[in-house]
């Protein structure tokens, strides 16, 4: 009976594998990149998200910010480009006539996906770092923008509802008078 019941077990098994290893795995071939990305190189991604990736921001400041000097954001990003992407992960140092006023560094969990020509927001972050503490920055709040300063990303450019595509890391993406949309959280 043991006998049988393994056999069993290693049959099913073997049938699972096989239909895992059956799958045909997509091999990214040079020909399938290009027609992922619509014919754009990836010269041409990284600069058009140059030009503005972020369209605002939204801080959450608590009354915890004034001791921990740490505030929650989130941004919506839109895609200018005729493919999907998809954000992994950001890095992003943001201030204010070259000083810089917050930090932070995030992973996306689930990644963030921007629809082709559409927008999307990056959920809650947490840990913003604000890097001259909170009562120096309730001076930049007035005015409302910030400029990132430098901003490190890794997209993926023509992904399926978030899935495959090809990863491009782009650093240092400089941004300018981004609005900010300040809220003061006195539950936090
Ligand atoms: C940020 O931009 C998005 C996309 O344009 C817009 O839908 C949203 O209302 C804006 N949010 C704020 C706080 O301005
Ligand atoms: C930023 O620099 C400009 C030009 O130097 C100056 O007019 C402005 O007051 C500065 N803003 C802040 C918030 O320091
Ligand atoms: C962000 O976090 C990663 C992983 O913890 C680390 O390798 C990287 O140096 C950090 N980057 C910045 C700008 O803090």
């Amino acid at each position: 009976m043991l006998v049988r019941l393994s056999t069993l077990f290693f049959s099913l098994f073997g049938l699972l594998l096989a239909g895992v290893l059956g799958t045909p795995t997509p091999e990214p071939k040079p020909e399938a990149q290009s027609a992922d990305l619509a014919g754009l190189s990836i010269g041409d991604i990284i600069n058009a998200l140059g030009i503005g990736l972020v369209k605002n921001i939204t801080a959450t400041i608590t009354l915890d910010s004034l001791t921990t000097n740490l505030i929650s954001i989130n941004f919506d990003v839109s895609n200018p480009l005729p493919i999907e992407l998809t954000l992994d992960r950001v890095s992003s140092s943001a201030g204010i006539n070259g000083t810089e006023f917050a930090r932070f560094n995030h992973t996306f969990n689930p990644p963030v996906v921007v629809p082709i020509l559409g927008q999307a927001n990056s959920g809650q972050i947490d840990n913003v770092l604000l890097t001259q503490g909170a009562l120096a920055s309730l001076d930049i709040i007035p005015l409302g923008v910030l400029d990132l300063l430098n901003t490190d990303v890794d997209v993926r450019a023509g992904t399926i509802f978030g899935f495959g595509g090809i990863p491009i890391p782009i650093d240092g993406l400089k941004q300018s008078n981004v609005p900010v949309t300040y809220n003061l959280d006195i539950t936090g």
